[in-house]
């Protein structure tokens, strides 16, 4: 059985503190033309004391570097003030709206939209609003325009500035597809009906469709009730399917049934010039349990779904078969036919938690990984055994740049420091020196996702 504190120790461990810290040390250079954020989102629980402490419900802890004049001009360390933190904190809470009584620290993602810094969580909650310097502003409803609840995942149309999410509640019989304008406000919201609650944590998005994943992890009062980690649970009597919704009009959407799976990310996706829909996702093959995240059926491989809307069928191409997770393009690139794309290995984590308390500083991920997929080839950027290494992102040296033209970076940990740093890799010098490691003062224990925001946005 996986050890209960598994997600409390190694570099999950927690920090208890919120830091300030100006003008880093810098090894290499910070490239000139970065100037704004990286910022991530991850589960930082307050106080160390829950016997069912899952991964996903920590509170919400946003870790931020900003970068200008070619230099790392702060980083700050924010937990989101819902009203359970800022209690904890002995302070008032901001205030605003509130969803189904569901109000929590978003801890998965942080994005910015029509000048808001958000970040996001699914399930219910709202997104919560972050100052440039990552203070909680409050719940965000987008002024009132979003109906219910909102998701983790959003993918952003640049051509349009039309940002997508699915948003999902154990309480519906439907998921609903929310548009949310470039100015800020939701201008539709499609209800999409599904069976049993399913968990839909990300889904694509192409120029023609929306594309959903109607997987067998779906909601379990059972589970909610006994007290387990997380209420929702492998379901086998669930049929998993792929919906193609038609983004332009109101057409119903297109269900193909496929074979059980699970899927938490999706790399990118595109039409190709045949009327098909082209996925790229990291899946787990056969049953996934989410509440120990134990991928019993092998590596999450890197795969290619091509969705045939005319013939209802999803063909399946394998494009790596290295165990690996938290998938991204360059962001200006979703919903276009992209060429590169990064991931994170995650090789060892089955063995680590087959092994209880065996969860070393090594026992997440210690790579990074380049795909070129119209070469079919793929890089590796070591970091060493004793390191560790979450989500990439991709910046852009200019607004205009070619896609592979720009930086990756990442926080990794350095055990032998006790501290993390924020690592620039060059994405055509991908395996070559950073072009800057920037030392942060303190650890950022391994999270979920984050974004470059430049502040020209
Ligand atoms: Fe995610």
């Amino acid at each position: 059985m996986p050890d209960p504190d598994r997600f409390l120790v190694g570099s999950f461990t927690p920090v208890t503190e919120e830091v300030t810290a100006y003008d880093l040390p810098v090894t290499g250079r910070v490239p000139a033309e970065l100037t704004g954020r990286y910022l991530r989102n991850g589960p930082n629980p307050i106080g160390l004391d829950d016997p069912h402490y899952h991964w996903f419900l920590g509170a919400g802890m946003v870790h931020g570097v900003a970068l200008r004049d070619g230099k790392a001009a702060w980083y700050r360390n924010r937990w989101v003030r819902s009203k359970a933190v800022a209690a904890a904190h002995g302070e008032p809470w901001p205030g605003g709206p509130v969803h189904a009584n569901m109000d929590f620290a978003a801890n998965t993602h942080v994005i910015a939209h029509a000048g808001r810094t958000l970040a996001t969580v699914e399930a219910g909650p709202l997104p919560y609003q972050l100052g440039y310097e990552l203070d909680t502003i409050g719940p965000c409803d987008f002024g009132g325009t979003l109906p219910g609840g909102f998701a983790a995942h959003t993918k952003l149309d640049h051509r349009t500035g039309e940002l997508h999410a699915i948003a999902y509640f154990w309480a519906w019989d439907h998921v609903q597809h929310v548009i949310v304008d470039r100015a800020g406000l939701v201008t539709r919201t499609t209800d999409i009906p599904v069976a049993d609650g399913p968990m839909m944590h990300d889904f694509a998005l192409t120029s023609r469709y929306v594309v959903l994943l109607d997987l067998p992890v779906t909601f379990s009062l059972n589970a909610a009730t006994a007290g387990k980690e997380l209420p929702y649970v492998w379901n086998p009597h669930h049929q998993a399917r792929v919906g193609l919704l038609p983004r332009q009009q109101s057409g119903n959407v297109r269900w193909i049934e496929i074979e059980p799976c699970w899927v938490f990310h999706c790399l990118n996706a595109y039409d190709d010039e045949n009327g098909r829909v082209v996925v790229d996702l990291c899946q787990y093959h056969d049953s996934f349990d989410v509440s120990t995240l134990w991928a019993a059926h092998g590596p999450v491989t890197l795969d290619r779904w091509i969705i045939d809307p005319a013939a209802g069928t999803v063909s399946q191409q394998r494009l790596d078969d290295r165990g690996q997770e938290f998938p991204r393009v360059d962001d200006r690139i979703v919903s276009e036919r992209h060429r590169y794309g990064y991931s994170a290995v995650i090789g060892e984590i089955t063995r680590a938690i087959t092994v209880a308390g065996d969860f070393s500083d090594d026992a997440f991920a210690n790579a990074l990984l380049r795909h070129d997929l119209a070469r079919g080839t793929t890089e590796t950027r070591d970091f060493g055994r004793e390191a560790t290494v979450g989500e990439a992102v991709f910046a852009p040296s200019a607004p205009d740049a070619a896609e592979d033209d720009g930086y990756v970076m990442a926080f990794v940990h350095n055990p032998r420091r006790s501290a993390s740093d924020l690592v620039i890799l060059s994405a055509q010098d991908f395996t070559g020196e950073p072009v800057a490691t920037v030392h942060l003062p303190g650890r950022v224990p391994l999270g979920f996702h984050g974004s470059w925001l430049p502040d020209s946005h």
